[in-house]
């Protein structure tokens, strides 16, 4: 059984990560700006009010806890400014500030910054409308963030190129930089199976101080 610290938990990715970890066994601390908005109801589950913009708030959270996981959004591309990267920083703070007693930090990241089987990066193409481009850069922002940090132990998990609620397959691959691609050349991923390879993940360390993204 893992101690986790889930931020995000009402949010699309967050309550398939939530329902992952509780039916795996695991002890989740669901961390919220609006407990009344967390319809999930589990033995696991505890509830807790925190904003993750706040280190002090990330450091109650954090304490006692083996992993903590962070799958925030922002909403528009202004938000995802606003929050995405200044969440990694607070993320960071209020887990580092524990010091030994630290636990890990697995936070959802974005599929911008993946190579295309054409060599170029995802956020490269044509087209790409401006909102878009302002979330793809702020989660490139952040994984730049979190690779100058070599005293947390962080894990950044990138979705496919199209992440939604769908099937629990439990099957899935993985790959450090490049998109991950079906034989169609589609890169996708249902918010299950993401919530499977996230908990997968959390109980056996693969990716400690990288980044990874899983699809089909
Ligand atoms: N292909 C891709 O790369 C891809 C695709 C989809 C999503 N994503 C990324 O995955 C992440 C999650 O996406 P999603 O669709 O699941 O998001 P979502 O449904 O909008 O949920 C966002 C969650 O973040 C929480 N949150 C926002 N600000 C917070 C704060 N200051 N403190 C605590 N909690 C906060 C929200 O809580 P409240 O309930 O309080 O608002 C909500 O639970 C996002 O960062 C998104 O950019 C990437």
């Amino acid at each position: 059984m893992v101690r986790i610290a889930l931020f995000g938990a009402t949010g699309t990715i967050g309550s398939r990560v939530l329902r992952e970890a509780l039916e795996r066994g695991h002890q989740v601390t669901a961390v919220v700006r609006d407990p009344a908005k967390l319809t999930e109801r589990h033995p696991g589950l505890k509830v807790t009010t925190g904003d993750v913009l706040d280190p002090a708030s990330v450091a109650a959270a954090a304490e006692g806890q083996d992993v903590v996981v962070s799958a925030v959004g922002g909403g528009d591309g202004p938000g995802h400014v606003a929050t995405i990267e200044p969440a990694a920083k607070s993320l960071v703070a209020g887990v580092r500030s524990l010091g030994a007693m630290a636990p890990r930090l697995i936070a959802v990241g974005g599929a911008g910054s993946l190579r295309t089987p054409a060599g170029t990066k995802v956020w490269d193409a044509e087209g790409i409308p401006e909102f878009l481009l302002q979330i793809m850069h702020a989660h490139g922002d952040a994984l730049d963030y979190y690779r100058t940090v070599s005293d947390v132990r962080w894990t950044n998990l990138s979705p496919a190129g199209t992440i939604e609620p769908g099937e629990r397959t439990g099957a899935y691959r993985t790959a450090l930089e490049d998109l991950v691609v079906d034989e169609q050349g589609v890169s996708r991923i249902s918010a299950e199976d993401y919530a499977v390879a996230l908990v997968d993940e959390i109980e056996t360390p693969k990716h400690v101080g990288e980044r990874f993204t899983v699809g089909y």
